[in-house]
Order: C-alpha cells, then structure tokens, then sequence
C-alpha cells in the first residue's frame, strides 16, 4: 500500500525502480480508481433521489382572503413550493360594508360573534387525496381565522393530514387561530404556522423550507 501512495506521488513510471511488476501495480491503481468514481457516483445517484422525492410532493395551497393580501402570499407559496393554488370562495362575496369591523351587525361581525357560523362556499370542488401536504391560508379577523375556513376544514375529512397555517393581519399574531382551529380539528396534523406580514419573497423562502421538511 505504502508503495502505491508513493507511486501516486511520483512524476512517472520510472522512478518505481524498487517495484517489480508495474502490470500489476497498474492494475490494482486502476481498480483503486474505478472504486473511487464508483463512489462517487453512487453518492451523485442519493442526491438526485433526495431532490425528486421533495419535488414530488403534492402540495395544497388553499386560502381565503377578502381585500387580496392574503391571496398575494398565498400566489407566491404556490409558485415557491410548485403547489396547487385553491381559493376558498364564499357562496356570498364579502362587501366592503361586510367587512367593517367597526359595524357590530356587519355580516363579519355577526359571523365572529358566532362560533357555530359557517357560511356557506361556492367554488370547485376539491380531491384531497391528490395533496400530501396543505398549506391553509387566511386573514386574521378577531384574532381568529374567518367562518369560511371553518365551512371548508369541515367540508373535507382532514384527518391525519398535515396543515400548515400562515395568515397576514393589521398586527395580530397567527398563535390564537391555530390554537383554536387545533382544539376544533385534532384529527389534523396542525404545524404551528407563519404570520406572513413581510414580503411575498419572504413568505416563499419560508413555505420552501417547511414543504423540504415534510
Ligand atoms: C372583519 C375583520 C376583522 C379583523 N380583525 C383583525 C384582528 O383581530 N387583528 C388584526 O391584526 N387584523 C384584523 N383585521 C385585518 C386583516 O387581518 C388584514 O387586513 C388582512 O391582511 C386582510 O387580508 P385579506 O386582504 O386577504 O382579506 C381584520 C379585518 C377584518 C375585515
């Protein structure tokens, strides 16, 4: 062995003058190389593999949004992570007086103030079984998710599926929706989730690196 290293280090053949066979010297450096590059490839081939099993991932990218800020992060998900982008529609769109927080009979307050609310969805119908992974995206609203994403999580059976939470708000944290939504869902993997407030960019560096881990 010792004489192979030297060989390697030599600048030639000829230098070998103690070693009598160079064949057979030759033949074993050749098969030194050969279980190198074998190596190595071998390595090249589990990384190709580790790369095509995240890529081939099915991944949900279901959100509700009213006044598009959601929607935004939610687009920017779906492209990040190759996702399919679901918009949870209400059958009723929400106006801008539905919307006003302010009004305690607008229809959002009324929905809020009511834990059984759960407004009625119009928009296509969906296959769960096509998604491994779903990330669920919503606006806070009263420190909770809107009524029509509870009409949704019980209009499909979620059980055992994974659920990645992000939401945007006016400052409110995502922590009291999840804890909600996982003391009304315990059948769902809930992951703690993201407040998305920053940038799209920042959003989809975010939902990359959670989608790899799954
Ligand atoms: C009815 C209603 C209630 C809201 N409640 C809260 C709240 O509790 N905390 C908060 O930070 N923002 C609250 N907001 C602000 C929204 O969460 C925020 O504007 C959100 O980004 C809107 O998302 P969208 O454009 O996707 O509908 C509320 C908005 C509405 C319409």
């Amino acid at each position: 062995m010792m004489g192979i290293i030297r060989c390697l280090g030599c600048p030639s053949w000829q230098v070998i003058g103690n070693i009598q066979n160079q064949n057979k010297m030759k033949q074993i450096i050749l098969i030194i190389m050969s279980l190198l590059t074998f190596s190595c490839s071998s390595k090249a081939q589990k990384q190709t593999t580790d790369a095509d099993t995240q890529s081939d991932k099915k991944i949900l990218v279901a959100y509700f949004s009213c006044t598009g800020t959601t929607e935004r992060v939610a687009d920017a998900i779906a492209q990040a992570v190759s996702g399919k982008l679901y918009r949870i529609t209400p059958a009723a769109a929400y106006t801008s007086a539905d919307l006003n927080w302010n009004n305690k009979a607008s229809r959002s307050s009324v929905e809020m103030a009511d834990e059984t609310s759960r407004p009625a969805l119009g928009g296509e119908t969906l296959n769960l079984q096509d998604y491994d992974v779903v990330f669920l995206g919503y606006p806070i609203w009263w420190d909770l998710c809107p009524r029509p994403v509870n009409t949704f999580l019980e209009k499909y059976d979620f059980s055992g599926k994974t659920i990645i939470p992000f939401a945007t708000s006016g400052g409110s944290s995502i922590t009291g929706s999840v804890k909600q939504l996982r003391k009304l869902y315990p059948k769902i993997e809930w992951q703690a989730g993201r407040l998305c407030n920053g940038s799209a960019k920042q959003a989809g560096d975010w939902a990359k690196q959670v989608a790899n881990a799954e």
